[in-house]
């Protein structure tokens, strides 16, 4: 693949002031710390990690929702920053985003027709007719019959409503979709048929894809590359198959081996790893993930290990030369 890079985040960090009650003082929680990746049109970068390890954060970050703390988001090889207020409204139609749960990201008092025509509407000069032909033809790039444009969100599947939000991102002719967990409330049974319809849209409209997931097995379905959060920082970055082949850091090999296997339908519940996850506002010093580690050491302790390039990927674990390859 040779496309160019559509959008680049560069040591991105997002860190948040919470308050603890009014004799204590507010605290720093890094929600999100040392993230880089580069999109490419026509690829899948999943990010994966416990709940609360960052990963809206930095899909609030990515579609520009938020401002970071540090670092900079680069849009066709241009920082974000330097867009002019006149061009913000097209840079923001650029990355659209698809969330978890489809029953509240649909306004329920529209019919379908409207909510995927809105986009239309506001950007487009189009007339009424032209932006109906729009929205039917879009429907049924979704599987959705053109004729349910009248009904209301409420009247679809769960799968059905999740297509919707899909459609209405595409609507806006994006460049990018950040996807949070967009089948995780879905039926087992239909998982597979909305990631697959994401993979068809993917090829066909050449997008660049977020896929935030805590689900592996979906990630190695649909991902190319895959960055592994924990506590907010990257403790692995690797191409897919390299890392569910050859998980490096022992948190990646932990969450894999935790994955129950797609034709294991026996034991479809998630084991986590063993241990609580650290209050993400006292982190343990040095590496954050040593209390749970099984190959902690004492450097791991004193010094918090940095992404670098360990066997075709970038791990953050002093002891990996010692546990893994
Ligand atoms: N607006 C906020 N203010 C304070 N803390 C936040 C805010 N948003 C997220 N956090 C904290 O940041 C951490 C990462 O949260 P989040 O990005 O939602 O994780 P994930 O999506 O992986 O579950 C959590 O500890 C969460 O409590
Ligand atoms: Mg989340």
């Amino acid at each position: 693949m040779t496309s160019s890079p559509i959008l680049e985040a560069i040591d991105l960090a997002r860190h948040y002031r919470v308050n603890r009650g009014v004799l204590r003082r507010p605290a720093t929680l890094r929600a999100l710390d040392g993230v880089s990746f580069v999109l490419s049109p026509g690829r899948t970068l999943a990010v994966v990690g416990e709940s609360g390890s960052g990963k809206s954060t930095l899909a609030r970050q990515i579609t520009l929702i938020e401002t970071p703390t540090s670092g900079d988001i680069l849009f066709s090889g241009r920082g974000v920053d330097s867009f002019d207020k006149s061009e913000w409204p097209e840079l923001r139609r650029s990355i659209q985003m698809v969330f978890q749960d489809p029953y509240g990201s649909l306004n329920p008092r529209k019919t379908v027709g409207a909510i995927l025509g809105e986009p239309l509407a506001i950007n487009s000069t189009l007339g009424a007719s032209a932006r109906r032909d729009a929205v039917h033809e879009m429907m049924a790039k979704v599987g959705l019959r053109p004729e349910l444009s009248g009904r209301y969100p409420h009247m679809f599947s769960g799968g059905q409503r999740q297509r919707i939000a899909i459609a209405r991102a595409l609507m806006s002719n994006p460049r990018i979709v950040v996807a949070d967990e967009p089948v995780s409330a879905l039926d087992v049974s239909v998982r597979a048929q909305v990631i697959n319809l994401m993979l068809d849209l993917r090829d066909e409209f050449h997008l660049a894809y977020v896929f935030i997931s805590h689900d592996l097995s979906v990630v190695r379905f649909i991902a190319d590359e895959v960055i592994v959060l924990y506590l907010g920082r990257p403790v692995e970055k690797a191409a897919v198959e390299t890392l569910f082949e050859t998980p490096a850091h022992p948190y990646t090999r932990l969450l894999i081996a935790s994955t129950p296997r797609a034709d294991n339908t026996a034991r479809r519940e998630r084991v986590a790893p063993h241990g609580e996850i650290p209050s993400p506002l006292s982190p343990p010093s040095g590496c954050a993930f040593r209390i749970r580690c099984p190959f902690a050491a004492r450097v791991c302790e004193d010094k918090r290990p940095e992404l670098r390039p360990f066997a075709n990927r970038e791990v953050a674990c002093h002891r990996v030369e010692d546990i893994a390859g």
